[in-house]
């Protein structure tokens, strides 16, 4: 399987606790049956999108928001949580028209529009069964008002592309339901199962949620490709403007002057990554992704085991740390 930084995640596992890795190891068997249940093209291609892998980030957060808490429920959610999240890059990858996801190429790309909306389709019944198994309507609620946002933030993607003057507070509301959304709804799912703070650590999943977008798009123009899975400069060339385009329009006049659709080719989309990084718009941007961690940490209930705060901690540091 694809991770991205393996190292740091195992170590985050292991500094959890004991119970953790063995979890992980439920989680991923689960996702590997669900993968399995259907037959055809459609079954396959959602089958190989949950083989393909990733950093299985929002998982160990419900687990690590559960203390410790082992139960089949628990792994349930979790399971959701990674299929929502698979699910809504099969259909990102159609919106933003990416070629590579994963290090390999989208299902858009290889498979056409159609096999990508009826494969994320297909993966977000199946993470929402496996909720419905927990008979519980609160996780139900949580998981489908996470969705809910995410089908906004990517509408407002849409409706805010090419538009190089939209606001940091507009940047951010689309993070926000795009992204955070669906880590605060992982910690409280953790939360909820664990008996926790659900609020206080729906709060700091939300604040790591920012972080890792902000950092997301800063890795989008910095790559390498190579490390990232994806290639550089796709958020350029599919209109999205994110902070560190707005940042670097602000520090350089020319860039300032640049309009988006003039970006066609991968080669013109790399060019412009470079100028910004020249203006410095990375290293202020990933300042900003450090302070949502910080607030994210100051969230952290004070009920919390050493081992339990000490997780999260490395998991909100792990979010800035990306190839830093
Ligand atoms: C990518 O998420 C989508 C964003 C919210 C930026 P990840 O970077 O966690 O993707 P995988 O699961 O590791 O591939
Ligand atoms: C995050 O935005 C996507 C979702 C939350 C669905 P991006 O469009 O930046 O994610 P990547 O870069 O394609 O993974
Ligand atoms: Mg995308
Ligand atoms: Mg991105």
């Amino acid at each position: 399987m694809r991770r991205l930084t393996p190292s740091r995640e195992i170590e985050v596992a292991r500094a959890g606790g004991a119970h953790v890795p063995p979890l992980l190891e439920r989680v991923e068997a689960l996702l590997v049956e669900v993968a399995a249940e259907h037959r055809g093209q459609l079954a396959q291609l959602a089958g190989e999108t949950i083989a393909a892998g990733g950093k299985r980030l929002r998982p160990l957060l419900v687990i690590l928001a559960a203390g410790g808490d082992t139960s089949e429920s628990l792994v349930r959610a979790a399971a959701a949580v990674e299929l929502i999240h698979s699910a809504t890059l099969v259909h990102d990858d159609v919106l933003d028209a990416a070629p590579l996801r994963r290090g390999r190429p989208t299902i858009y790309a290889s498979h056409g529009r159609a096999a990508a909306t009826q494969t994320g389709d297909l993966i977000f019944a199946r993470a929402f069964s496996l909720v419905a198994g927990n008979d519980d309507a609160e996780q139900l609620r949580i998981l489908s008002d996470a969705s809910s946002a995410l089908a906004r933030g990517e509408l407002l993607q849409r409706a805010d592309a090419w538009q190089t003057s939209i606001t940091f507070e507009r940047y951010l509301e689309r993070c926000d339901l795009k992204t955070a959304r669906l880590f605060q709804a992982a910690a409280r799912l953790g939360a909820r199962n664990g008996d926790g703070d659900g609020d206080a650590l729906g709060g700091f999943g939300r604040s790591i949620g920012l972080a890792f977008q902000i950092l997301d798009d800063v890795l989008d123009v910095s790559g390498p490709a190579d490390r990232t899975g994806k290639h550089r400069g796709t958020d350029l060339l599919d209109g999205t403007v994110t902070l560190p385009f707005i940042l670097a329009r602000a520090r350089d006049p020319e860039l300032a002057g640049v309009d988006m659709r003039c970006i066609e080719t991968a080669e013109q989309a790399e060019l412009l990554c470079d100028r910004i990084t020249a203006t410095g718009a990375l290293e202020q941007a990933r300042a900003t992704a450090h302070e949502y961690v910080e607030d994210a940490r100051a969230l952290l209930p004070e009920s919390l085991s050493t081992q339990q705060r000490t997780a999260l901690d490395m998991v909100a540091a792990g979010v800035v740390a990306r190839f830093a």
